[in-house]
């Protein structure tokens, strides 16, 4: 049928107005990708404060983890992503929106045994990282360890099959007690992790972290470890920033803090809006004073 309304502008001389995506080494990807990836990494900063709760699946409880349905959805508001096991999620974490949603999907072997040659193995399918609604997938792997080969090999299936549903993989490297944390061994491995499939990849903060992010070709987000004063925990989240990660996935720091809702809210002012850790540091002192 005619249209009399006239003739339709289809803007063919204005250039789109997007011509990429914000999120790095995505400007290829699938848009089911792109838009979970939109979930987790804020268009303003292009980063996110991802809030990992996944300890229990290799620690048990006692990380100050006891009751997570107390401990975390207070702090939903304060994050972009959580992060933890799929069990956790329908256990004790109500099902909204927002924050989105990371599902750590591997088993690996706990602290009471401690073996780097276990490699881990798949705890959640595909089916159910769909069922959840998941914005993405994580995979740790053992770099340098006795498990290397399988975890990679898990590393692998799970973003073809993450790149065959539109879901992201997160590539998270394991540190053993006796491996040595420093800017080499963390070149190799955030990029072997990076090449093998991962969308985002997940490392600890180190001297040359800027050669790191450099050329890693997906976001870097790092972990926070062992709880530091809180002032110190934002320094090392600064610097990382500074240095070009896209954000963190922070556990212990966050909630292990005297006031978790602060360091949230603290964390965050260095990730998205380019706060010192100094001016961080009031942030969390204002809400802990309330
Ligand atoms: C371990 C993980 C954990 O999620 C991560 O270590 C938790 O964060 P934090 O170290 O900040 O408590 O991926 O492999």
């Amino acid at each position: 049928m005619a249209d009399n309304k006239g003739v339709h502008d289809f803007h063919v001389n204005t250039k789109e107005a997007a011509q990429g995506f914000y999120v790095k080494g995505a400007a290829h990807l699938d848009w089911g990708m792109q838009r979970r990836l939109g979930h987790m990494f804020q268009p303003k900063s292009g980063n996110t404060v991802m809030l990992a709760f996944d300890h229990g699946y290799i620690m048990g409880p006692t990380t100050w983890l006891e009751r997570i349905d107390l401990v975390i959805p207070p702090l939903m508001p304060y994050v972009d992503v959580l992060m933890g096991t799929p069990s956790i999620f329908r256990a004790d974490i109500p099902p909204e929106e927002r924050p989105g949603l990371c599902l750590r999907i591997t088993y690996d072997s706990t602290v009471l045994n401690d073996d780097l040659s276990c490699g881990g193995g798949i705890a959640c399918d595909i089916e159910s990282a769909i069922r959840m609604d998941a914005d993405c997938m994580a995979v740790q792997c053992f770099i340098g360890a006795p498990g290397e080969s399988r975890s990679l090999e898990l590393l692998a299936r799970t973003a073809n099959v993450g790149l065959k549903y539109g879901i992201p993989t997160l590539g998270v490297t394991a540190v053993g007690k006796d491996m040595v944390h420093d800017e080499k061994y963390f070149l190799l491995a955030t990029r072997v992790l990076a090449e093998n499939g991962a969308n985002i990849v997940k490392s600890y903060y180190c001297d040359g972290f800027e050669r790191v992010v450099s050329a890693c070709p997906v976001p870097i987000v790092i972990a926070g470890g062992k709880k530091l004063p809180e002032l110190d925990a934002l320094e090392m989240a600064y610097r990382a920033i500074n240095d070009g990660a896209h954000g963190v996935d922070m556990g212990r720091n966050i909630f292990q803090s005297d006031c978790p809702a602060g360091m949230a809210q603290a964390i965050g002012k260095v990730v998205h809006d380019g706060y010192t850790a100094a001016q961080a540091y009031e942030v969390y002192e204002e809400v802990r004073n309330r």
